[in-house]
């Protein structure tokens, strides 16, 4: 890698804050001192802000004051003024009605405490699905130098000596139980044992998809994604963190050195192997938006057809996160990728992709599987496109029965997501396990947020059978713990008058991965003829926030982001200092 000049202390940006011999400069110094600071605790350091999404309503970010802490001594250590800034935690389990109605949220709140307040680089402190992307998308539009400190994943769940994954056997005691066949009894001891420690959730969903995606694309420590939170080593990370920040910012280290066309494509490969979140590909596209790149769908499709699924773990595998970390983790399997990888691409440490892998090693190959004895051929996530998702459709094609991998049905529709919940048990409900399932209204627009609604339920009739996979349709996302046939993201959704919302029931869908293509039997008059009669519905919101996003959020394709917030900026806007 080229050098890269390192930075004087009349370069730090805090230096505008602190350095002048005027009466606002005192103002910011006299206000230090009434914290307590010494003119020695900012004198010729950088500020590292700490931008923690801790919350009490954020369960998986339970331990972050003490990262935090550590993230501290780590400053501390190098040199480093460390000051912790909240943001908005955004868990997945107590924000309604969808997390990722509040992604941009915090991304432009990111983006904006670092640009307002007097700080030379950030450590980001995420974890929980969305935080991960939200504080990367903010720290690309402000280009500063940040390092990602992943919250880690929280160790197995247990039942009964029975490993237990988050969300995806959540799923399945659910159909268990609705099937009648396990107890009340052993529904509430599984309540005490899935969720046990700190840390997020221990399947591959999307927490550990984009902390991997994350340090793959070069913004973590070399390993540090696949460390559980409550191991000690997970500790060291965070100190070395702390240390390295303080480094990047007399490098001047910025993620516009780091977030490049080839560095995603390293992201979007290890997505594939990982068998990661379908929600990594709406993730992905509005942090490449913030970078200055385009991520069309077709590039996901192309690597997941050439990059095959080598990590075994839940949902489209059989192990855990804690498993994965023991193999050998992230590094070892991107060591194992190396064929597929740009190995040249910079690192936040300073070192190359390949440089940060060199002595990766797998100890465990049932977990990492070699190259060529993969879990599946084929990567984790397929493009569909046709009549019904003119702008693209995804389907988690390894979490699908292959049985339904080419499949026609008959619709069976839901105009949203209270319909569904209304009659999807009915015993009287017209359905058979060849239909299609279609969901309306679920979309960014429509739902609104794109909630994880995608894996849509089986009709407890069907359950009763033994059913436990069938094609299911929306314009929603998936959990990355969910599984099955699952056709997600169709756009342009349903709320926009997309095709998914002139379906009816008993319209021939044909689903068919191979071919990459989803349709419906309707001619171009019949589509004519149903979109004159349709009839949008009302907005959610009139005021607020709400009505910010319904104005501004762009389709799934587009990542979802705000137009307004979407691109690279010619130069980071830094504030007036009057
Ligand atoms: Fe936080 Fe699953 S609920 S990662």
């Amino acid at each position: 890698m080229g050098e890269i000049p390192m930075k004087s202390v009349d370069d730090l940006r805090s230096r505008r804050w602190f350095g002048p011999a005027d009466l606002r400069s005192f103002g910011h110094r006299s206000r230090a001192k009434q914290m307590g600071w010494d003119s020695k605790d900012w004198e010729g350091k950088p500020i590292i802000a700490i931008l923690n999404t801790w919350s009490d309503l954020n369960t998986c970010h339970t331990h972050f004051r003490i990262v935090a802490e550590q993230v501290k001594k780590g400053v501390l250590q190098a040199g480093g003024l460390p000051v912790e800034m909240p943001v908005m935690s955004l868990g997945e389990i107590y924000t309604k009605p969808t997390s990722m109605l509040y992604r941009n949220f915090l991304a432009m709140e990111a983006e904006e405490t670092l640009r307002c307040h007097p700080v030379d680089g950030a450590v980001l402190l995420g974890g929980c699905d969305k935080t991960t992307p939200a504080l990367l998308m903010g720290a690309f539009s402000m280009d500063i130098p940040v390092v990602y400190v992943p919250g880690g994943p929280m160790l197995r769940g247990n039942w009964r000596g029975e490993v237990l994954g988050s969300g995806s056997d959540v799923w399945k005691y659910w159909d268990e139980k609705r099937a009648g066949n396990i107890t009340e009894d052993d529904w509430s001891e599984i309540e005490d044992g899935i969720a046990r420690s700190p840390g997020h959730c221990m399947t591959m969903g999307t927490a550990s998809t984009m902390t991997a995606v994350a340090e793959a694309l070069g913004f973590s420590l070399p390993g540090a994604s696949s460390i559980p939170a409550s191991d000690s080593n997970h500790t060291r990370m965070a100190v070395q963190s702390g240390r390295l920040a303080v480094e990047i910012v007399w490098q001047d280290r910025r993620p516009s050195q780091i977030a490049t066309k080839e560095a995603f494509e390293n992201a979007i490969v290890t997505d594939m192997a990982i068998g990661g979140s379908t929600n990594a590909i709406v993730h992905l596209v509005a942090m490449a938006g913030r970078a200055g790149l385009s991520l069309p769908l077709e590039t996901f499709d192309d690597i997941s057809q050439r990059v095959p699924l080598i990590l075994d773990v839940r949902p489209s595998g059989r192990f855990l996160m804690e498993d994965f970390y023991y193999a050998g983790g992230l590094r070892a399997l991107l060591k194992e990728l190396e064929p597929h990888l740009h190995l040249n691409c910079l690192t936040v440490n300073g070192r190359t992709l390949g440089e940060n892998i060199v002595s990766a090693e797998v100890h465990n190959r049932e977990v990492i599987r070699p190259l060529d004895k993969p879990v599946s051929k084929a990567g984790g996530t397929a493009v569909l496109r046709g009549n019904l998702a003119p702008n693209g459709a995804v389907i988690k094609q390894t979490a699908a029965d292959p049985q339904f991998w080419q499949h026609t049905g008959p619709a069976v529709v839901f105009k949203d997501y209270n319909d569904l919940a209304a009659r999807i048990d009915d015993p009287e409900l017209p359905v058979t396990k060849d239909s299609v399932i279609v969901l309306q209204n679920a979309g960014p627009i429509g739902a609104p947020g794109m909630p994880e609604w995608g894996m849509l339920p089986i009709p407890k009739k069907l359950l009763e059978q033994g059913v436990r996979d069938m094609v299911r349709v929306s314009d929603a996302r998936m959990s990355g713990t969910s599984y099955g046939t699952c056709v997600l993201h169709v756009s342009p959704e349903s709320a926009v008058g997309g095709p998914l919302a002139l379906l009816r029931d008993g319209d021939a869908i044909t689903l068919d991965i191979p071919g990459r293509s989803f349709s419906v039997a309707l001619t171009e008059a019949e589509f004519e003829a149903r979109r004159a009669a349709w009839q949008a519905p009302p907005p959610h919101y009139e005021r607020g926030y709400g009505k910010l996003y319904l104005d501004h959020v762009t389709q799934a394709e587009q990542g979802c982001d705000f137009d307004f917030l979407h691109g690279k900026p010619a130069s980071v806007p830094e504030p007036e200092i009057h």
